[in-house]
This record gives structure tokens, C-alpha cells and sequence, in this order.
């Protein structure tokens, strides 16, 4: 009689013990998976400030997928032509589920909280409405520049990036984008001012939205600057950066500066090639709270 019992205790041990090996295996396996938003480039060469985007995350989160989506159409629509596939912000998520990731990280590669921001916002509470139970939390990681923290050290990362060969009598022109709609020229127009108060030489104006160029040129000229350096505050050196900060075109600022006599030099540097802007988007991934699963509040 004592046998068989001694086989029970030791059958119901190993039932426990698997029970208890299946329960932690559960737990661990909830598979993660991080979506990288960006606008998105057709440039080839601006290319690497997203890949080297890519290889901070690699970095960080070793065998976690990355996974990109862009979040405009031409640019997706252009780069399908050329064979290239990029998903959209959906796509990207339709592609999370397939690969059964349920623990979903959204990281914002966006410079501010703007209008792109907010259509990001909304585009998440869109899916996680259609689809509640397709991922357990779909994280939200914000965009650049929210904090005071992050601004101290976008300002330190950008003010180390500066050229070498610059001299005190030298200015520096940053490049943001902007956009007449939603609050990101608000902060933009606080980052104009960081820039200036730590070094009076440092400028930053905006391609479209209310801290434009054209205000800052007389500004320039009456410090007459040995030089300019031209530098993009862009994610990527893109389009703008190479057509409308450093192009040959008559409109472009490095022309408009050249034909004001001023001694121009563009450097096309996309922040996202920075590794103090890496650590802040990866910062933001690790740290958000910000869950659209499980929103904090519930109206
Ligand atoms: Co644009």
C-alpha cells in the first residue's frame, strides 16, 4: 500500500511543478513588441537617422521586433512603387497581432506634441476601441520634447552635435518643421527661445507654422555673423533639409542668406543620428504610463 501512495505524492509533486513551469512560461511569454512612428523618408541617404534609430531600440531592447510605420501616405505610396514596403500605424499593429504580440510599445518618434501627434493619439483609441481584446496593453510612448528634462537634454545633445570648425562669431540656424495647426509651434517656439538663451548665436525658425525664417534674417544679419551654419531640427535630413534649408533654389535659406552676402555652411545631420536624442525616445518607451488598453481614467 505504501508504494502506490509514494507514486501519488510523487505524480501530484510533478503535476504541481509542471502546472507551476506552464503558469511562469505563461507569464514570460508575453511576447512584446515595439512600433517606431515615424512621418517617414524617400530620401535613401536620410535613411540612416532611422537606422540608427532602429539600432538604439536593437540595443536596448535586444530581440524585441521593431517594427516601422510611417505615418504619411505619399511617402508610403512612393516607396511601394519602388518595392519597399512600409506600413501605416494600422498596418503596423495588424502586423503586431499576427506575430502574437500582445504587449504593444507605440513609441512616438515625432519631434513635439503636435497636430501629427494628436492624429496618432487618435488613431490608437480608434483600434484599441474596434479591437479590445486583441492586445493585453498598447503602451504609448511620447513624442521628443515634453519635459522640461527632455528639453535640457535635446539642448545638450544638439549644442554637443555643432560643428567643431565653429567660431564664436559664428551663428547657427536650426531648422524645425512646424505646423499652423495644433500646439507643437508653441513648443517649438519655447525650444527657439532655450537655444538663443543658452548661446545668443543660436537660432531656431520653423518651414511652416508662426516662427518662420523670414522674421529671424534681419536678426542675423545685424550680428554679422562670420558664418552660418545651417543645421536641420528635423528627425531626418529629408526633403526640407536638402531642398529647403540647403538647396541651390533661390528660396532656399542657405540662398537667401548667400544672397544677403552672409558665408553659409549646411549641415545635414538628421537628429535622429544623435545619441542623445536616441536615449530620450527610448527613455520615453521604458518610462510612459500611458496605457489605451487600460486608459488611467475612464469618463
Ligand atoms: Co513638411
Amino acid at each position: 500500500m505504501r508504494q502506490p501512495r509514494l507514486l501519488c505524492s510523487l505524480l501530484l509533486t510533478l503535476v504541481l511543478a509542471c502546472q507551476f513551469c506552464l503558469a511562469s512560461l505563461a507569464q514570460a511569454a508575453q511576447p512584446s513588441g515595439i512600433v517606431l512612428v515615424a512621418f517617414g523618408t524617400s530620401v535613401d541617404a536620410a535613411r540612416s537617422s532611422l537606422q540608427a534609430v532602429e539600432a538604439a531600440y536593437a540595443k536596448a531592447y535586444p530581440g524585441t521586433p521593431l517594427i516601422w510605420a510611417y505615418t504619411s501616405d505619399t511617402i508610403r505610396t512612393k516607396l511601394a512603387r519602388e518595392g519597399q514596403k512600409v506600413f501605416s500605424v494600422r498596418e503596423a499593429l495588424d502586423e503586431c497581432a499576427r506575430l502574437g504580440i500582445v504587449d504593444v510599445r507605440v513609441q512616438s518618434l515625432h519631434i513635439t506634441p503636435g497636430e501629427e501627434f494628436s492624429q496618432l493619439q487618435r488613431l490608437l483609441v480608434r483600434y484599441v476601441t474596434l479591437y479590445p481584446t486583441r492586445f493585453d496593453h498598447v503602451w504609448l510612448g511620447h513624442p521628443l520634447l515634453e519635459s522640461s528634462r527632455d528639453l535640457e537634454d535635446v539642448l545638450c545633445a544638439v549644442m554637443d552635435s555643432l560643428p567643431a570648425t565653429r567660431t564664436a562669431r559664428d551663428a547657427v540656424v536650426l531648422m524645425a518643421h512646424g505646423n499652423s495647426r495644433g500646439p507643437g509651434d508653441l513648443t517649438l517656439a519655447c525650444v527657439a527661445t532655450a537655444f538663443n538663451t543658452s548661446d545668443p548665436r543660436v537660432f531656431l525658425a520653423t518651414v511652416e507654422g508662426a516662427n518662420g525664417f523670414a522674421e529671424l534674417v534681419p536678426v542675423l544679419e545685424d550680428q554679422h555673423p562670420a558664418r552660418v551654419y545651417l543645421q536641420p531640427f528635423m528627425l531626418v535630413a529629408g526633403d526640407h533639409a536638402r531642398n529647403d534649408l540647403a538647396g541651390e533654389d533661390s528660396s532656399s535659406w542657405a540662398s537667401q542668406l548667400k544672397a544677403r552676402g552672409l558665408a553659409v555652411e549646411a549641415c545635414l545631420t538628421g537628429l535622429g543620428t544623435l545619441p542623445g536624442i536616441q536615449h530620450i525616445f527610448v527613455r520615453h518607451t521604458a518610462e510612459t504610463t500611458d496605457d489605451l488598453v487600460h486608459p488611467a481614467k475612464t469618463f
